[in-house]
């Protein structure tokens, strides 16, 4: 099963709107047109319709980095579905382990986000991945199967291959240590065994799992190579266009 692979860049809290408009029209010049690979940016709610409109006819698509999980409400500062579908956004990421770290959010919150995003036909990008202490106690694969399996409850086999995971492991996001290509098959094989036995072969061989953490030109090549890496969901590296560019050329 050939997966096609996608680049997300997760631009976090940087950029101004005119900033960001920058960068989305620098890489809609170099990669714009790219279509071997899928290409998402996500920069944050302020540039999401400017950014949008840069990126407008190119195959570059748009994503948020959070969502609540109602649609409308007294939910103040919270941004929902349906107001990022107005913006176009094809994907959102969910569950980062910056929002569980500094925004308590828990398993069943990212759950009812993930069934929400679904249901507005949007692509969620699961974050899973340890702390520094859970993987020197061991337990690694223990902490990325609780966050699999609660955040992806109740989401229906139909639906299942509109969901992206993003493997993450805390300690190497935004820290320049990269997990080692075998670190990071051994988790991602792991991820693939689980979702077959959530939602049967045909449908894990068709979910893309990223690696993010630390994810550079230099390192790229080798962890893509990597039979269950199918793209790399990244952060710094996603701030400036030579890096990204040159990421997504790793991808093709
Ligand atoms: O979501 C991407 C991310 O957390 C990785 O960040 O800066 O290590 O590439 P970075």
């Amino acid at each position: 099963m050939i997966r096609k692979k996608l680049i997300a860049g997760n631009w976090k809290m940087n950029k101004t709107s005119a900033d960001a408009v920058q960068l989305a029209q620098d890489l809609v010049t170099e990669i714009g047109k790219v279509v071997d690979i899928d290409i998402v940016i996500c920069p944050p709610f302020t540039s999401l319709e400017s950014v949008g409109k840069a990126i407008d006819g190119s195959t570059v698509k748009l994503g948020a980095q959070n969502m609540h999980h109602e649609a409308s409400g007294a939910f103040t500062g919270e941004i929902s579905a349906p107001m990022l579908r107005a913006f176009f956004a094809t994907h959102v990421i969910l569950g980062h382990s910056e929002r569980r770290q500094y925004f308590a959010e828990t398993d069943a919150a990212v759950n009812k986000k993930v069934i929400a995003a679904l249901k507005n036909q949007l692509r969620p990008i699961l974050c899973v991945g340890e702390t520094l202490a859970e993987r020197e106690a061991g337990s690694t694969l223990k902490v990325v199967q609780t966050q699999l399996e609660a955040g992806l409850e109740g989401v229906s086999k139909d639906l299942a291959t509109s969901v992206v995971i993003a493997y993450e492991p805390v300690w190497a996001i935004g820290t320049g240590k990269v997990a080692t290509t075998e670190q990071a098959q051994e988790v991602h094989a792991f991820i693939r065994t689980l979702l077959t036995k959530l939602f049967g072969e045909q449908v894990a061989q068709k979910v893309r799992i990223l690696y993010g953490g630390s994810m550079k030109p230099a390192n790229a090549p080798e962890l893509l190579a990597q039979k269950d890496i199918d793209g790399g969901l990244i952060g710094g590296a996603s701030l400036e266009t030579r890096s990204f560019v040159d990421l997504v050329k790793a991808a093709v």
